[in-house]
């Protein structure tokens, strides 16, 4: 293993690549990987079994381009396969999970919301970090059913899709959230619509910048991180569905940035 080979990043479509715009603000100076499996989207309503079966062809896919560490850029997969992935390969995986510890820690009304997939938040390992983290704040759990579906599209603001998040917020606002935890990758396309809807004393929180964090920890850890003055690294992005969607993506999280797209 090389500190020089690229580093893996899937998720079930376009969603971890706000994953990977934290990835590469890091750490510019390495090459990433970014496999977006849009064929099999949305992993939310499916069985543990079919997830991981998707994580297995995800990793083999990018085991087979070299990678050096994978991140599973995407919270329905980390809480359903990433101990099973773990057990299988022996590269480090990075995993991402509501940021529940850091809502909970901070909340002045004890009461947080969690938007999330059916497939996270019925998953064991959210329920354990609920336990482990939640510490008597009361948790309000929505599964965002349909939003995956307008994002993976390119929608990130229509009328329509704009009435289902309204749908979503409207109890969680009549809780008194203080905190609304972003559980998918996929929502932080949301952010414009969800300030224009929540009221300013509701502060909207995601994973992305503690997995980028995490991500380098475990790189100098084992000794991988890619030690160069050149912060220009390169992302090849590769997709089973849609390539203009991710180019779209990539366009609004990054500008300058070499990157190549490949349609599969
Ligand atoms: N972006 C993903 C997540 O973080 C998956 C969404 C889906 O495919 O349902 O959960």
């Amino acid at each position: 293993m090389s500190s020089k080979q690229p580093i893996g990043v899937f998720d079930s479509g376009i969603g971890g690549t706000t994953v990977l715009k934290e990835l590469v603000e890091l750490m510019p100076n390495e090459d990433f990987i970014y496999y977006a499996d849009s064929a099999n989207a949305p992993y939310g309503p499916k069985s543990k079994e079919a997830i991981i079966q998707l994580c297995v062809k995800n990793v083999e896919w990018l085991l087979a381009r070299n990678c050096k560490l994978i991140v599973v850029a995407c919270n329905t997969a980390t809480t359903n396969a990433i101990a099973f992935l773990r057990a299988k390969y022996h590269i480090p995986f990075i995993g991402i999970e509501p940021a529940i510890k850091p809502a909970a820690l901070r909340s002045k009304t004890q009461h947080i919301g969690v938007l999330a997939t059916l497939g996270t938040l019925t998953s064991p390992l959210f329920h354990k970090t609920l336990l482990d983290h939640a510490n008597g704040v009361v948790i309000h759990n929505v599964i965002g059913k349909g939003l995956v579906e307008h994002i993976e599209k390119g929608d990130f603001n229509s009328d329509k899709l704009k009435k289902i998040v309204l749908n979503y917020l409207t109890p969680l606002i009549q809780k008194e959230i203080d905190y609304l935890v972003l559980g998918c990758t996929h929502y932080p396309f949301l952010k414009p619509i969800l300030s224009t809807f929540l009221p300013d004393h509701i502060i909207v929180i995601d994973s992305g910048e503690a997995v980028a964090k995490q991500t380098l920890n475990v790189l100098k850890q084992k000794g991988l991180k890619y030690q160069t003055n050149n912060e220009n690294g390169n992302i090849h992005y590769f997709s089973n569905g849609n390539i203009e969607i991710l180019e779209k993506a990539h366009n609004l999280h990054f500008i300058d940035k070499k990157m190549h797209f490949i349609d599969i």
